[in-house]
Parts: C-alpha cells; sequence; structure tokens
C-alpha cells in the first residue's frame, strides 16, 4: 500500500491495521541559527506490517538521518513519528532503549568484532535480552548459542562458527552482522546500505537473504539503497528523498526505471522552493 489508505479496510484484525512505522510532517534539523541543516524536511508516511521498502535517494538526502529517527537514536526536531506503537518525540530515553531491541539495524559497516569468532559476534545480538556484559563464547546460554548456530545456517556460513570474524570475506561479514540483528527477534529491520561496500555478487546474496528473511518472518523492512536496479526487483515499495524530502513514494509495480533514476539525474533542475519555516541555507543544495 503506497498511500496512506483508511485503517478499517485492513481485514487481518486490529493489530495489522496498526502501522508498524507512522511519520507525520517529521522534521529534523541540525544546528541553529544561520548554520541550520534541514536533513529531514516534512517527512510524512506509513508503513504496514510486512512491507518491504526500499529507501533511495543521493548521497546526502537524508537516508542515514531517517533511519536513525525510526530506531529512536535521534529525536525529530517537530512533527510527529511512531514507531511499532512508540511516539519518538515523547517517550524516555529508557522507552527507546526498549524500543531499539524490537528492531534490528544492519549498518554498511558490519560492526563486527573481528577477533571475535563469527558464532560469539552472532551471539552478541541477543546482548539486549541478557543481563550484564560476557565475555566469552560459553557466557553465553546455551540457547543462545543454538540460535546464533542455526542463524548461521541459515545465511549459510555455519561452516564459519569458529572462525575468527576477521577473516571473513566482506560478504560473508555483512551474512554474519544479518544473523546477528536477527537474534534479537526483530519485529522491524532497519539497513543502511547494506551492500554499498560489498561486490555485486554478494549483493545480490545479502539482498537476496533480507528479502528471504523479510518473507519468512513477515518482517516489515526498511533498507536505503542507491542502487535502483538493486532497489527496483527487491522491493515493495520505494520511497524516494531529494534533500530531506519524499519526492516519491510507489510500490515498485507501478514504477518504471527512468521515473526512479530522475531521483538521481534532477537534482540540479529540483524545481521545489524551501517551505517558508525552513531557514533558508546556503549549504543545502
Ligand atoms: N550529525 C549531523 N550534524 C550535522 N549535519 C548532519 C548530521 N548528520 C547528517 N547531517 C546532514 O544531514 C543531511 C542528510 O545526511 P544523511 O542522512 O547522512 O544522508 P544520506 O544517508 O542520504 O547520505 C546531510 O546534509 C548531512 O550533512
Ligand atoms: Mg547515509
Amino acid at each position: 500500500m503506497t498511500a496512506p489508505g483508511p485503517r478499517a479496510e485492513t481485514p487481518a484484525g486490529p493489530e495489522r491495521a496498526q502501522p508498524v512505522i507512522r511519520l507525520t510532517g517529521l522534521t529534523k534539523r541540525f544546528g541553529s541559527g544561520p548554520d541550520a541543516r534541514t536533513a529531514l524536511d516534512q517527512i510524512s508516511f506509513d508503513v504496514t506490517g510486512g512491507e518491504v521498502v526500499a529507501l533511495l535517494g543521493l548521497s546526502g538526502s537524508g537516508k542515514s538521518t531517517l533511519l536513525a529517527q525510526l530506531n529512536g537514536l535521534r529525536r525529530p526536531t517537530s512533527g510527529t513519528g511512531t514507531v511499532l506503537g512508540t511516539d519518538l518525540a515523547r517517550t524516555g530515553d529508557a522507552g527507546l532503549r526498549e524500543l531499539r531491541r524490537r528492531i534490528g539495524f544492519v549498518f554498511q559497516q558490519f560492526h563486527l568484532v573481528g577477533r571475535l569468532t563469527v558464532l560469539e559476534n552472532v551471539c552478541t545480538g541477543a546482548l539486549g535480552s541478557l543481563r550484564g556484559p560476557r565475555l566469552g563464547l560459553f557466557t553465553y546460554p546455551r540457547s543462545i548459542r543454538e540460535r546464533a548456530l542455526d542463524g548461521l545456517e541459515r545465511v549459510g556460513l555455519a561452516g564459519h562458527a569458529f572462525q575468527r570474524a576477521d577473516t571473513l570475506s566482506g560478504g560473508q561479514q555483512q551474512r554474519v552482522a544479518v544473523a546477528r540483528s536477527l537474534m534479537q527477534r526483530p519485529e522491524l529491520l532497519l539497513a543502511d546500505e547494506p551492500v554499498a561496500s560489498l561486490d555485486p555478487e554478494s549483493s545480490a546474496q545479502i539482498m537476496r537473504l533480507l528479502r528471504d528473511v523479510a518473507d519468512q518472518g513477515r518482517l516489515t523492512v526498511l533498507c536505503s539503497l542507491h542502487q535502483v536496479d538493486v532497489a527496483l526487483s527487491w522491493a515493495d515499495r520505494i520511497i524516494g528523498l531529494r534533500q530531506g524530502r519524499v519526492v516519491m513514494d510507489l510500490t515498485t509495480r507501478d514504477i518504471d526505471r527512468a521515473e526512479v533514476m530522475r531521483l538521481y539525474t534532477e537534482v540540479g533542475a529540483d524545481p521545489a522552493p524551501l517551505p517558508a519555516t525552513v531557514a533558508p541555507s546556503t549549504g543545502t543544495r
């Protein structure tokens, strides 16, 4: 569903009718005064459970800032945002930490601990549900270790479980990072350019993996990308950002490639003036 349609139409019960993400006029500004920079400008959209969404846009268009908002890492300057029922502006720090436990996050840089084994890296994904820090694989409960091994099986790396993480290729490390993010059994998976540093074959493998994970777990996924063709073949829906604004929100069924490419080619020709509420800043363009 692209348009935020009437919620009553969703037939599958009240909990599915509630969007996983609901943003209304969400704005994020960095700095103040003449140096203020509007990174997100009046963002409004809903994402319903099970949707697989690609977030596209040039470098600097606001993708990472938006994902950090959704993960409760930064608070909006104005507007409202609700993720998994949590109000991003009004919930306290503890509540936002609680929210982050329900969200998996996959980064462009995989952020594995290189000197630890692959299996222990995956186990760290469960830390949010455990009390206290852990040092060493066998300080994790057996059930966690077993689930981590299952996760590695799922990403095709069970045979590498006891290897140091820094001995794996980039693509393999990202698969480990995906397995780690699934340890917390997330209700929402966010990924920030997860394949930007990978070769095409590893990229395809990661995107297929994320799609399988989404389909099997009926997981909602929002993933920023800058590869149009990857997004078109992978996502159900594309949200395009330009200079912090949503300039495209379409299901991939209704879209053609040339239309999406305009996100990248017509930057200089962007006719939309800055709204009056935004301080004109020389660096925005
Ligand atoms: N911590 C920050 N302080 C100041 N400006 C920031 C900060 N983070 C991002 N920005 C600015 O916000 C805009 C959007 O950045 P970003 O979300 O990183 O874009 P993308 O991920 O699409 O490349 C950019 O103009 C960037 O310079
Ligand atoms: Mg980014």
